[in-house]
């Protein structure tokens, strides 16, 4: 159980996990979804003796700034969006099934992968300066960890279809007011509201809780995963995608071409 990129502290059965790359904004390279997989998947996939999860970003700045962009472009590159969106996806199922709660707690950006790793979290605490967006469209792609999916099921289909075409960014009181988030307050009184929900739940029966979770997944069973990550690997093979990537980089706005 060592990982790179994630700090795991244990408190009082509350799991303090923090993803660790703050000079990136905490952006999920494939080393960070591997622990994240390792973690979920295997280190506490059988740890019933905890309460829940709170999972944050190191650094004031960010939670987490999307997917690494720098990395992706070599992805893409070698044809394999899908496979990449497939594998990002069943890192994210694993949070969503994991058998306690996991609370984001939402400081900062919370873009592209970030968003969908915060949605893909039983509930999110935002602090003020949090800030929600997808915007792979900038980048001439799409959500791919699950967030065509998962926004609809949070916040409707006119305001995922808002967030998602536009790239554009809200607010956390905005969050708040869309249900994108549970709560948003100051930073000290959101983790103090995100630990106060973890010992609540802890209270109750375990299995219960378990049971909970696995039936209001259940409700959701019909959603269309597998034609995100199609949709996903066509639009990383575009032209478009090459571009809006290597835009990013040079810190310059992408010319699309519909290509
Ligand atoms: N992937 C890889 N690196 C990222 C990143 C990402 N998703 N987001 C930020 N970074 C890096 C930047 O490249 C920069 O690195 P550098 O110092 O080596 O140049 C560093 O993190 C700080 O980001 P910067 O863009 O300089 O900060 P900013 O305050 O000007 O802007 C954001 C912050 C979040 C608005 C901007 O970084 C951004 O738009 N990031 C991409 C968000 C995105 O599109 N996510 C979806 C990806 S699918």
């Amino acid at each position: 159980m060592s990982y790179q990129n994630l700090l795991v502290e244990e408190k009082e059965g509350i799991v303090h996990l923090t993803i660790n790359r703050p000079k990136a904004l905490n952006a999920l390279n494939q080393e960070t979804m591997g622990e994240l997989a390792q973690f979920f998947g295997e280190d506490y996939a059988d740890r019933r003796d905890i309460t829940g999860v709170l999972l944050r970003g190191a650094g004031d700045r960010s939670f987490v700034a999307g997917a690494d962009i720098k990395e992706f472009l070599g992805v893409a590159a070698a044809g394999s969006g899908e496979d990449m969106a497939r594998k990002g996806q069943a890192v994210f199922f694993l949070i969503e099934r994991f058998h306690r709660p996991v609370i984001a707690l939402v400081n900062g950006f919370a873009l592209g992968g970030g968003c969908e790793l915060a949605i893909a979290c039983h509930m999110r605490v935002a602090t003020d300066t949090a800030r929600f967006g997808q915007p792979e469209v900038n980048l001439g792609i799409i959500p791919g960890y699950g967030g065509t999916q998962r926004l609809n099921q949070l916040i409707g289909k006119g305001k995922a279809m808002e967030l998602t075409l536009t790239g554009n960014m809200i607010d956390a009181a905005e969050a708040h007011r869309i249900g994108l988030v549970n709560y948003a307050l100051p930073a000290e009184a959101a983790e103090e509201k995100a630990l106060e929900i973890l010992k609540t739940i802890g209270t109750k029966g375990p299995v219960a809780i378990e049971e909970s979770i696995k039936a209001i997944n259940a409700y959701y069973a019909g959603s269309q995963f597998d034609y995100e990550a199609e949709a996903f690997g066509r639009a990383s093979a575009t032209e478009d995608f090459m571009e809006g990537a290597a835009a990013f980089v040079e810190k310059r706005k992408a010319n699309f071409r519909g290509k």
